[in-house]
C-alpha cells in the first residue's frame, strides 16, 4: 500500500464509511416504516374505517393546525343504506379498483398520485358544487355516467370524457371518494376550492 495517501482519502476508509452509512440508514428506514404503518392503516385516527361512508363528513377549518380537516359527524348512510364494515370495505375496494382500471389518475390526482389535468379527486366528495347534501349522491351518479351531458365549467374549459361507467360502478366510485374525503391529509390538497358552477 502506498503510504503517502492520507487516511481520510484512502479507499478502505470510504468503503467502511459507505457500509456504515448504508447500514444505519437501512435501520432508520425500517424504523420509519414501522412507525408509519399504524398511522396510514385503515381504522386508525387519520384514516377512518370504511364504514365511515355511513356517516356525515364535514370539512372545517382548524385554527390550531391552520388548515381544513375532515370532521366525522352523525349518521348519513350513502345511498340511504347502512353498510356493515365488510360491506363498506367491499364497496370502497370495488370503487378503488374501477378508478385504477379506468386510469382516472391519467387526468386526476388521488391522495397525491396522478395528474393535474383535471380536479384533484382526494376531496371531490366534499366539493360544494354538488349542491346540497341530499342532491350530492344523485348529482355525482349523473355526472359519472354522463360527464359530457353534465359538464360543469370550472374555468379551464376542460370536460371529462364518457368513461362508460354503469350505475353500480358509479356508486362504488362514489363510496371510494366519500371514504377518501374522510382521510386526514394534513390539509392536502391545499388548493381545494369551490368549483365555480357559473364558470
Ligand atoms: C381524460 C381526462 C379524464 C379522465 C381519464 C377522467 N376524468 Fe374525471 N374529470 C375530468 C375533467 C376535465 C373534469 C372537470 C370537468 C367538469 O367538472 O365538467 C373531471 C371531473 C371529475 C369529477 C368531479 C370533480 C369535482 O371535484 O367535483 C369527478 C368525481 C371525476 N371527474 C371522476 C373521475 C373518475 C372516477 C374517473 C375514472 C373512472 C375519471 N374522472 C377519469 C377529466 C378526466
Amino acid at each position: 500500500m502506498s503510504s503517502n495517501v492520507p487516511w481520510w482519502s484512502s479507499e478502505t476508509f470510504w468503503k467502511k464509511t459507505a457500509i456504515w452509512v448504508t447500514s444505519v440508514m437501512f435501520l432508520v428506514l425500517i424504523g420509519l416504516t414501522v412507525d408509519t404503518i399504524p398511522q396510514i392503516s385503515v381504522g386508525s385516527e387519520r384514516v377512518p374505517a370504511y364504514s365511515v361512508i355511513n356517516k356525515h363528513i364535514g370539512y372545517e377549518f382548524n385554527d390550531e393546525r391552520n388548515f381544513q380537516v375532515p370532521v366525522i359527524g352523525g349518521p348519513a348512510p350513502l345511498f340511504g343504506k347502512v353498510l356493515s364494515e365488510e360491506e363498506a370495505e367491499a364497496l370502497v375496494t370495488h370503487g378503488k379498483k374501477i378508478t385504477q382500471g379506468r386510469n382516472c389518475m391519467g387526468c386526476h390526482t388521488l391522495l397525491g398520485n396522478g395528474s393535474y389535468f383535471a380536479p384533484d379527486l382526494t376531496k371531490a366528495w366534499l366539493d360544494p358544487a354538488w349542491s346540497s347534501e341530499a342532491d350530492r349522491e344523485e348529482m355525482m351518479i349523473a355526472f359519472l355516467m354522463d360527464p359530457q351531458g353534465n359538464a360543469r365549467s370550472f374555468g379551464s374549459g376542460r370536460t371529462m370524457p364518457d368513461m362508460g361507467i354503469s350505475e353500480d360502478e358509479a356508486k362504488a366510485v362514489i363510496a371510494f371518494l366519500k371514504w377518501m374525503s374522510s382521510i386526514d391529509t394534513n390539509g392536502f390538497p391545499y388548493n381545494f376550492t369551490v368549483i365555480d358552477k357559473e364558470g
